[in-house]
């Protein structure tokens, strides 16, 4: 680990030298904004406040982002290690007819240059010429110590589907060694989907490349003048919304949005769901001769301060079984040599700098999965078989199939 450390340090300060590099550009024409995803690789430790500054994030968003547990003591503080990989947060907007995330602000400090601020500091998910041209700078030896800076982040939105299912798009740096068979084996999707997503010819990628990488996730469907609307969690992690009342998680067992007062709540408006007895979050069930009678308590969005719920009753086949939540944990306070840098489990299908075949058939009936809710799952058919001849295993297959993509 030792060792590792300063060879990732000098990968990230050599980024901005790499002249060459791609990032996924998704046009766009309307000035609607979605919630994305920044891969960043800590190049120094930082507490989780200056991560959150330096993202102009709340940091609790950072946290949950990220699946850590934020009910720890003076989590704000917390020192995040070195090379520790987090997921931040953006919110993705339209400029220049491309989308990109201009919310991030940055002040100048001695010794910075634009390349050690773009390589370093922000982990390559900025170049200089991007800053430069981003802050109207011609000369980039004239930057003032104590300027402010606007630092332009990678996003997409690609209307937040994958496939016609809720996803999330992170924008992910490539690292040195990373291939398109790792990266796809390490967010559980194929070859084919991330080349589809970024148009590209061949499943090739070089370090400082930054990929759209889509992550399944659950979609709200809150109003749209709700503060939060277009709310998407991505599955194994939850949010705080409503100004910190309310906690959304997403996953593991399904994809369905699941709300409840959070636990941080102080003063909050009424969760209780009109005419009935039930809260946020709350389900109850009744097996009839029909099927079972459930109803929820659901959370339905934050206008003004005021939380909207929605009470709905509906006859399922089964009742439902007890809530699962994701997996949360403490946040890491340094890097265990397994999580640090670790090799991806070697995908099945990987064909370095082979050709990947453009799908063509149809292929309806792909998402009788469990797992997928059908209010959720799309009705149509998509257009992905071909590839699946590629596929040996079945449980890659079965990944395919929920991934299946559509956006070429
Ligand atoms: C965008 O997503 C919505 C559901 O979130 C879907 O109804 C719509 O068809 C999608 N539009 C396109 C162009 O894919
Ligand atoms: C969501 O994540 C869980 C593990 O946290 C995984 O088992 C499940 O397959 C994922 N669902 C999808 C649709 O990717
Ligand atoms: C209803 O939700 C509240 C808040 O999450 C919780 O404390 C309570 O135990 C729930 N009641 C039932 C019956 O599930
Ligand atoms: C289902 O339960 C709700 C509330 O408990 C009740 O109002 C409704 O009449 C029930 N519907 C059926 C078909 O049993
Ligand atoms: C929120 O409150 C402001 C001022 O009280 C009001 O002008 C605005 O219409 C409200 N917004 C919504 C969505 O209710």
């Amino acid at each position: 680990m030792a060792l590792l450390i300063p060879t990732l340090l000098l990968h990230l300060l050599s980024l901005p030298f790499l002249v060459l590099s791609k990032s996924t550009i998704e046009p766009c024409s309307v000035s609607d904004t979605c919630n994305a995803l920044a891969g960043y690789t800590l190049y120094t430790d930082l507490k989780v406040s200056e991560v959150a500054a330096l993202f102009q994030v709340d940091p609790i968003l950072i946290l949950t982002a990220n699946a850590f547990d934020i009910s720890i003591p003076d989590v704000e503080n917390h020192i995040l290690p070195s090379g520790l990989f987090l997921n931040i947060p953006t919110l993705c907007s339209c400029a220049d007819g491309i989308r990109k995330s201009l919310s991030t602000r940055y002040q100048t400090r001695p010794s910075d240059t634009l390349s050690s601020i773009a390589g370093s500091v922000y982990g390559g998910l900025a170049s200089a010429d991007q800053i430069s041209e981003a802050n109207s700078i011609t000369d980039p030896f004239a930057v003032q110590v104590g300027q402010t800076l606007v630092i332009p982040l990678p996003c997409t939105c690609f209307n937040s589907t994958d496939n016609f299912l809720p996803a999330i798009y992170l924008s992910y740096v490539v690292l040195a060694g990373d291939t398109v068979p790792g990266i796809a084996a390490r967010y559980s999707t194929t070859v084919t989907d991330i080349m589809n997503v970024n148009a590209m010819g061949s499943p090739v990628v070089k370090a400082g490349d930054i990929l759209a990488i889509p992550l399944p996730a659950c979609a709200s469907s809150f109003p749209r003048y709700a503060s939060d609307f277009g709310l998407a969690v991505a599955n194994g992690t939850y949010a705080i919304t409503a100004s910190h009342c309310v906690q959304c998680s997403c996953g593991p067992g399904n994809l369905n949005l699941y709300c409840t007062p959070a636990s941080l709540a102080v003063s909050c408006s009424s969760m209780q769901c009109r005419g009935s007895n039930l809260m946020l979050g709350n389900v109850t069930s009744q097996p009839t001769s029909a099927g079972c009678n459930v109803t929820s308590c659901s959370y339905d969005g934050s206008v003004n301060g005021t939380i909207l719920t929605r009470l709905s009753t509906s006859l399922q086949p089964r009742c439902p079984g007890p809530q699962q939540f994701p997996l949360v944990v403490p946040p890491p306070t340094y890097l265990s040599p397994d999580t640090f840098l670790a090799p991806g489990p070697s995908p099945v299908q990987s064909q370095p700098g082979g050709p990947v075949p453009t799908p063509k058939t149809s292929f309806p009936g792909a998402f009788n999965s469990p797992g997928f809710s059908p209010a959720s799952g799309p009705a149509g058919s998509t257009s992905h078989a071909a590839a699946l001849n590629q596929l040996n295993h079945p449980v890659d297959a079965i990944v395919f199939c929920l991934l299946l993509k559509f956006l070429l």
